[in-house]
């Protein structure tokens, strides 16, 4: 698939998650098969004011990409200049912008999903992020609309195309819904219908079955995945399989799964530092062990570790006989 000037050999996502889009959840997707990652959600202002908390999250690595940075802000100048900095200091693959986050901290300085309320707003917000964006594509991520009773998203789509932007993600609810409910997947075929860009399709996918599904209901041309990459990285080898061939691959084993534990902390040991990185590692320790034998004796051993080779030593133990 291309966006722009780039090109994609596959056509499932690594959605953007705050709190999880960090450097080793990205090499962890890109290893795995996700046709490119994302940055979360990064603040214009704070780039623009180069503040260093915010520049280092914009920081990546080849085994990462493709990857898209993602900005949000409500002021086009500012988004402007922040995808200027970010284009010629970090060079992406492409710039997305946030255009439906619910996060009250956001909407309430007007960013995110709250845009979706000023359509004059939206409009000058994209062209702007192209301007700086210079050479590298902008996409859009959106949400259906403010709300349900007025769904803003073809309109948004129109303005989008009319302005340049390379393709447009849609997360199939409205801001109110949150994550409540079901996604409203026909709202993806009615944008798909109605845009000759790209439609990335988002909401609600948690199984290879429901990725086929969305591809084929849908008709969009690729799609996206959040929730369900978070406790299971393996989930783009499995959805390719299956999309590519209509059959899952072995599912991984204990062994395999162990290794991704591993791989994991060693990558957050590097990105974090011991003290933290295995702090953040516990839970990630705890959902990979979901479904091993004896897991009840496994799981409060993992949750205290504190050096890479805690966690080495209890797999060992593990291995080595204590599995019920
Ligand atoms: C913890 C969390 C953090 C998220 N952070 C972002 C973000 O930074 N930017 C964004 O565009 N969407 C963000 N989202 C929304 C997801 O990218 C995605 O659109 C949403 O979860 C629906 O997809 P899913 O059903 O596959 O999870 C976040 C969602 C969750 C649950």
């Amino acid at each position: 698939m291309r966006i722009g000037n780039l090109n994609l050999e596959k056509n499932v996502l690594c959605a953007p998650l705050a709190g999880f889009s960090n450097r080793p959840f990205r090499v962890l997707a890109i290893k795995a098969g996700a046709a490119m990652t994302f940055t979360e959600m990064i603040s214009s202002e704070g780039i623009i004011r180069l503040q260093s908390k915010t520049l280092a999250m914009m920081e990546f690595k080849k085994d990462e990409q493709p990857i898209g940075i993602q900005l949000f802000g409500a002021n086009p100048e500012s988004m402007e200049k922040a995808a200027e900095i970010t284009a010629k200091n970090f060079k992406p693959d492409l710039i997305d912008i946030n255009l439906g986050c619910p996060v009250k901290k956001v909407v309430r300085k007007n960013g995110g999903a709250a845009i979706l309320k000023d359509l004059k707003l939206t409009e000058q917000i994209i062209k702007a992020t192209i301007n700086g964006a210079g050479e590298i594509p902008v996409t859009i991520k959106i949400r259906t609309g403010w709300n349900d009773q007025s769904p803003v998203f073809l309109d948004v789509g129109r303005i989008a195309e009319d302005a340049g932007v390379s393709a447009i993600t849609l997360h199939a609810r409205s801001k109110v819904k949150g994550f409540s409910g079901q996604a409203h997947w026909e709202s993806i075929r009615e944008l798909k219908k109605s845009v000759s860009i790209p439609v990335i399709g988002n909401g609600d996918i948690k199984t290879p079955e429901d990725a086929m599904r969305m591809l084929n209901e849908t008709g969009c041309d690729a799609i996206m995945i959040g929730r369900a990459v978070m406790n299971n990285p393996f989930i783009f080898k499995d959805i390719n399989s299956f999309l590519e061939s209509g059959k899952l691959p072995e599912p991984p084993t204990i062994e395999e799964k162990i290794d991704l534990s591993l791989t994991h902390a060693k990558l957050m040991i590097e990105e974090f530092g011991p003290e933290r990185g295995l702090k953040m590692m516990r839970r990630y320790l705890t959902w990979y062990i979901k479904g091993f034998p004896g897991v009840s004796k496994l799981r409060p051993l993992l949750s205290k570790v504190e050096t890479y080779d805690d966690i080495g030593n209890i797999f060992d133990d593990y291995l080595g006989g204590t599995k019920t």
